[in-house]
């Protein structure tokens, strides 16, 4: 399966970026840790991170006939971005939601996600293993 995984705004400080939350993985770190992971075997990835909205549309556009199945974490965009939430839809590429942090107990703002209904799926709190859930997720369904 050709998996296109996004990265959202601030996810290019994971490491440094409130370890607390977010754990001490450089984002690269944990890129690759999915990559190399037996679940990933068989599979081929494409890997975006942008700070702008626009720049993480185009990706989606530009990867619509390459990708199968996409692993998005929007970051902050997930709670307000109805424009990615669009080209999920335009593209219909089947898309798993992911999240470092469990977004559902958190601050008011970040528990509602404007991005989950046009998702197969939303993953949160299992810190880099989201990403692997969704993995396996999209892997199987
Ligand atoms: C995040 C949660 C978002 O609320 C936040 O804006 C992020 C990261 C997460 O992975 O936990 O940047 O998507």
């Amino acid at each position: 399966m050709n998996i296109l995984t996004i990265n959202g705004p601030n996810l290019n400080l994971l490491g440094t970026r409130e370890p607390d939350i977010y754990g001490t993985d450089t984002l690269d770190e944990l890129m690759l840790w999915l990559k190399n992971s037996p679940e990933a075997a068989g599979h081929s990835f494409k890997f975006y991170q942008s700070n702008h909205e626009g720049d993480l549309i185009d990706s989606i556009h530009d990867e619509r006939e390459w990708a199968e199945g996409m692993i998005i974490n929007p970051a902050a965009y997930t709670h307000y971005s109805y424009a990615i939430r669009d080209a999920i839809l335009a593209t219909g590429i089947p898309t798993v939601e992911v999240h470092l942090s469990d977004i559902h107990s958190r601050e008011e703002f970040r528990q509602k996600s404007v991005i989950s209904s046009v998702c197969i799926a939303q993953i949160t709190g299992m810190g880099k293993h989201s990403y692997l859930e969704g993995l396996k997720f999209l892997t199987k369904n």
